[in-house]
């Protein structure tokens, strides 16, 4: 299968356009979820996620001026499946945003999406992107049994960037992009790719940023 190629589009929206979505963050109740896990000793929190959706109509001003972003900067043959805004205080470990049937990825006519990251705000943080990724499957565990590891990434990046994660695990992949999040600007990456945060949680208690799951009309 051919990937999508990953990008970084600075100023993907402007700062008031920023402003203008953020302001739907939290704006109806009950159309939040949060995800909690035990994160032993790692944090003094609880909670990993929260998610606020912005598919409702009520949320059709902030989706035009999106949409609008994604097709001057992007293409006209994205579709936008899912949004939503992220509220991240623990680091997601890597992962891919795709599987058949999820969110509008089709097998037979739309097979391929990006995911789209945009930052609400400057966050020492970043987002990592692998070359690897895996079509049928979101298990680590599944890629690490069907792979050999390359050991690409160093302990010097592996310490920078990624103690939240397996050292062993991460002798599976290599590095392919590292996204620093900077208000209004677009990562865009091939769902099926995987990804992941950095150990943001050493430094920062909470970052938020828009995340877009996307398919594309268009036959790679
Ligand atoms: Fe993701």
């Amino acid at each position: 299968m051919k990937l999508l190629p990953t990008k970084i589009i600075t100023n993907f929206l402007t700062d008031n356009e920023v402003d203008i979505i953020k302001g739907y963050d939290g704006y109806d109740p009950y159309n939040l979820w949060t995800r909690s896990f035990d994160m032993g000793s790692n944090t003094t929190g609880d909670k990993e996620l929260s998610v606020w959706g912005l598919d409702n109509e009520q949320c059709t001003e902030a989706r035009v001026i999106f949409e609008n972003a994604i097709k001057k900067h992007v293409g006209d043959d994205i579709i936008l499946n899912t949004w939503h805004i992220l509220t991240s205080y623990f680091p997601y470990r890597a992962h891919t945003d795709g599987l058949w049937g999820e969110y509008g990825l089709d097998e037979k006519d739309y097979p391929n999406g990006y995911t789209f990251v945009v930052p609400l705000e400057d966050y020492d943080s970043c987002t990592i992107v692998y070359d690897q990724y895996q079509i049928n499957d979101k298990s680590t565990a599944t890629f690490m049994a069907n792979n050999d590891p390359i050991d690409s990434i160093d302990n010097e990046f592996y310490e920078k960037y990624l103690t939240h994660e397996s050292r062993e695990n991460m002798r599976y992949f290599s590095v392919n992009t590292v996204f620093s999040w900077k208000k209004g600007n677009c990562l865009i990456m091939d769902r099926f790719q995987w990804h992941g945060s950095d150990h943001f949680h050493t430094k920062i208690p909470e970052k938020k940023a828009i995340i877009a799951w996307t398919t594309i009309k268009r036959s790679l």
